[in-house]
């Protein structure tokens, strides 16, 4: 069953086209990637799955469920699809505690047994429980991005989208997080979307890697493509 089905999606911002007919179709399980320069268009398009970037034309359909622009995810869409930013700061609050910052999405969707869920969350990205107490200030770089991942996986989405959620993060954190993050798809039988700039992070990672330049998906590898080096070019 295909989870994303894009199809010629188009995205502007006044004169700029920065994502110009896309398509693509995401199966359920798959780890799909999304691999280019800078400026080629890669977060508009995770933006527009997540919700967050509501002005597109095409045709997009996502769980199954038909979208429309403009349109808010409400329901099980939004719970269902969850994102990971590059920098961890940008999904957590400085003032409030990890365990705030967990806890609220739980309430905001009418969860119990809160305390409890904050604590396994922390303990599934590998952090002690502690962590839930302190500011984000008071843990390192590689502890904010678990923190980032175990609010994204809370309401256990089938759907991760993952914008390069390693590239601020040293060489060996970056590792420990990419493997946590396939250890996560694993047990929870996820999909992800994952953006990278970096060919061996897409080779690591990835089941299929679509190649973008100017907004627009150039090429798709596959698993064998991509052992061949094939989508280290450019
Ligand atoms: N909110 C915005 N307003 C205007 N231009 C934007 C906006 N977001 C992105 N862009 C432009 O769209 C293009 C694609 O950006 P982006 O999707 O962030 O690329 P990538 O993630 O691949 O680096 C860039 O030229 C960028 O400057
Ligand atoms: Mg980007």
């Amino acid at each position: 069953m295909a989870l994303v089905e894009v199809s010629q999606l188009q995205v502007a911002f006044g004169e700029k086209t920065a994502v110009s007919a896309a398509s693509f179709t995401i199966e359920k399980g798959e780890t799909f990637s999304l691999i280019g320069e800078s400026g080629c268009g890669k977060s508009t398009l995770l933006r527009v799955l997540a919700g967050l970037q509501r002005q597109w034309s095409g045709n997009l359909r996502l769980l199954g469920e038909n979208l429309k622009p403009d349109a808010r995810f409400t329901g099980a869409l939004r719970r269902n699809v969850q994102m990971v930013f590059q920098d961890p700061w940008a999904s957590l609050h400085p003032n409030h505690t990890i365990s705030r910052t967990l806890s609220e999405p739980l309430k905001i969707h009418g969860e119990t047994q809160i305390a409890e869920k904050v604590a396994e969350a922390l303990e599934q990205v590998g952090l002690a429980a502690d962590a839930a107490k302190r500011y984000p200030h008071q843990l390192s770089g590689g502890q904010r991005q678990r923190v980032a991942i175990a609010r994204a996986l809370l309401l256990r989405p089938q759907l991760l989208l993952l914008d390069e959620p390693t590239s601020a993060l040293d060489m060996s954190v970056q590792a420990e997080i990419l493997n946590l993050l396939n250890r996560l798809k694993q047990q929870h039988g996820m999909t992800y979307l994952l953006v990278s700039h970096d060919a061996d992070v897409i080779a690591h990672m990835s089941d299929r890697a679509a190649f973008m330049a100017h907004g627009q998906i150039q090429r798709v590898f596959d698993r064998q493509a991509m052992l061949n080096g094939e989508h280290r070019m450019g």
